[in-house]
């Protein structure tokens, strides 16, 4: 297992958080949140006054923060230029921003290249948008995660207190167009992955599924 990359992809609120995090320590492997770094970058260009709304300005800052990722399932972390960024990353306007940013392609280039460097040699749980068909092509195992629009939304939205189901549906239906239609990496199921949908199941049988496929494949 200490050379595994799997590769866990999927829209918001299918349950790969979660999921990746079980699997990694079920099998002593390390964890990356993607989505993490994305949120990072978005935090700081709004926190220095970066017009979002142009992706040149983004583009021309995309080199400048410090990301540092930890991948302890246990404990994952991440801090911008120094700083712990793990509250700041997951406020209701950095989500609402993140896709934007994201679409930008100096952005992912940076942020793919330390996803590389960060998988090394492997022994990690990936997850994302872009995993098994960009960032870790050879991955030997590529899970796509799915859960309906109604549960993705009742999930997120048990997860952060005063948002309505409805509410949520529609700022994911939002996030989803965005991340699945931008140019660049768009989010799609790669075709040697395996599609999980999640809707009917709990954390435990998700985990229990992805190790399943695990075995069967290494
Ligand atoms: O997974 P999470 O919802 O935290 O991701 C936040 C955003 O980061 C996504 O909506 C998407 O715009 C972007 N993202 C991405 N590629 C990844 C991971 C996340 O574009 N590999």
């Amino acid at each position: 297992m200490t050379g595994l990359v799997v590769a866990m992809d999927g829209p918001s609120g299918s349950g790969k958080s979660s999921a990746s995090r079980g699997v990694a320590r079920a099998l002593g492997l390390r964890y990356l949140d993607t989505g993490a770094m994305y949120r990072a970058i978005t935090w700081w260009m709004l926190s220095h006054g970066v017009d979002l709304a142009d992706p040149e300005a983004v583009a021309a800052r995309a080199q400048e923060p410090v990301l540092t990722m930890g991948t302890d399932p246990d404990a994952p972390s991440v801090a911008v230029d120094g700083a712990d960024a793990a509250g700041p990353v997951r406020t209701a306007e950095v989500t609402a921003a993140v896709s934007a940013v994201s679409a930008v392609p100096e952005v992912r280039r940076r942020l793919v290249a330390e996803q590389r460097e960060i998988i090394g040699a492997g022994g990690i749980v990936v997850e994302g948008r872009d995993i098994g068909t960009v960032v870790a092509p050879d991955a030997p195992v590529k899970i796509y995660l799915t859960a309906s629009a109604d549960a993705r939304a009742a999930r997120r939205s048990a997860e952060l207190d005063g948002t309505t189901v409805e509410a949520q549906k529609a700022a994911m239906a939002r996030r989803d167009t965005l991340d699945s239609t931008r140019k660049t990496d768009p989010l799609t199921m790669a075709p040697d992955a395996v599609e999980l949908d999640t809707t009917p199941l709990n954390l435990d049988e998700v985990i229990a599924e992805v190790l399943r496929v695990i075995k069967e494949k290494v």
